[in-house]
């Protein structure tokens, strides 16, 4: 096999919908607020422009890499406190810094620019590199080992679950036959197997469905996202905002159902004729529709076609008072 040349690529990552985040997230300059996907920093620096001297940032990513190029755009200070960790773990981190609940947070999932066009990371099927996907260096599974270790049933549910691919029976079949003979190691060599199975112009769009499901699973960014939700909408204070960008109808799918739930309150099954669980609505949709980046945003970065903003508003709770 051929090691790909990995050439360095530099932090680039274009923020989307970056001053509708800012303008629905930030309503007390001097508040505190979480961007629990920092990234490249632009939405951070949308949201720090906004803020006053009493303004608190924490600025949270999975990916080293992410933290150490935002250091260099955004210093740590007291007003910016960068963390390396998973969103999922924000209401740690505001206990261990004496922190009840907070202003805003920010979602900008799935993954960045840099992390797509760095060859290294292997999360693109259109530059060669080791099968990797891990935004977070520190997991132990790599796509590589999911693609060359993985059951058949395991491969075809992730497939099919997270990329909703037609075509995963032949696909999951060339990748078994092909790892009996020698591991599928790179990037290159995985794209090519899902083209000899979906040719012409589909195979683009295949290739792009299977790069997501291993993505999706490496990382487990679904189950994170639903685990992590609730518990962070109910760290906001009253009137506190949560904004989720979503970048595939497999997240914003679990954004919709999580709002539309704690919208409604009530768990009682419908047919009862009276409420008997009193949970009161814990939150306020603020977008009616899912917010989209206009035709200039989408021209000027085309990685922002798919982006659906949606954002919510924490209700007081009745029962407490608060
Ligand atoms: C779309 S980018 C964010 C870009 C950022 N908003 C900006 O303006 O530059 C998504 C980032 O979220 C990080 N990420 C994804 N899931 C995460 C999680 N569960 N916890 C922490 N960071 C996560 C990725 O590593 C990536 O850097």
């Amino acid at each position: 096999m051929n090691t790909p040349v990995l050439e360095p690529v530099s932090f680039r990552h274009v923020p989307v919908l970056a001053q509708t985040v800012a303008d629905l997230l930030v309503q007390d300059p001097g508040g505190v607020y979480v961007d629990g996907t920092i990234g490249g920093g632009g939405h951070a620096a949308a949201l720090a422009e906004r803020l006053n001297p009493a303004g608190r940032l924490f600025g949270i990513d999975r990916d080293k890499e992410a933290l150490d190029a935002v250091r260099h755009r955004l210093p740590n200070t007291e007003r910016l406190m960068l963390h390396y960790g998973n969103f999922l773990d924000i209401p740690e981190l505001l206990d261990t810094n004496g922190i009840e609940n907070v202003d805003g947070i920010l979602l900008d999932l799935g993954v960045s620019s840099y992390q797509i066009d760095a060859p290294g990371r292997g999360f693109s099927f259109t530059h060669d590199g080791p099968l990797d996907m891990r935004m977070d260096r520190n997991l132990i599974v790599t796509a590589s080992d999911l693609v060359n270790h993985a059951p058949r049933e395991k491969l075809i549910r992730i497939i099919s679950q997270f990329g909703e691919e037609r075509m995963v029976k032949p696909i999951v079949r060339v990748i078994l036959e092909t790892r009996q003979r020698h591991p599928v190691e790179t990037t290159g060599q995985l794209a090519s197997l899902v083209r000899s199975v979906v040719r012409g112009r589909d195979a683009i769009k295949s290739c792009s469905r299977v790069f997501q499901a291993l993505r999706i699973a490496v990382n487990e960014e679904l189950d994170t996202l639903e685990a992590a939700l609730p518990t962070l909408i109910f760290r906001l204070k009253p009137s506190g905002r949560i904004a989720v960008i979503a970048y595939h109808s497999l997240e914003d799918r679990i954004v919709k159902q999580t709002f539309q739930k704690l919208e409604k309150g009530c768990i009682c099954p419908p047919e009862w004729p009276v409420c008997l669980c009193k949970r009161s609505p814990a939150i306020r949709s603020v977008v009616r529709r899912p917010a989209v980046p206009d035709e200039k945003e989408i021209q000027l970065n085309s990685r922002s076609r798919s982006a659906r903003l949606r954002a919510a508003e924490r209700l007081p709770d009745l029962r407490s008072g608060a």
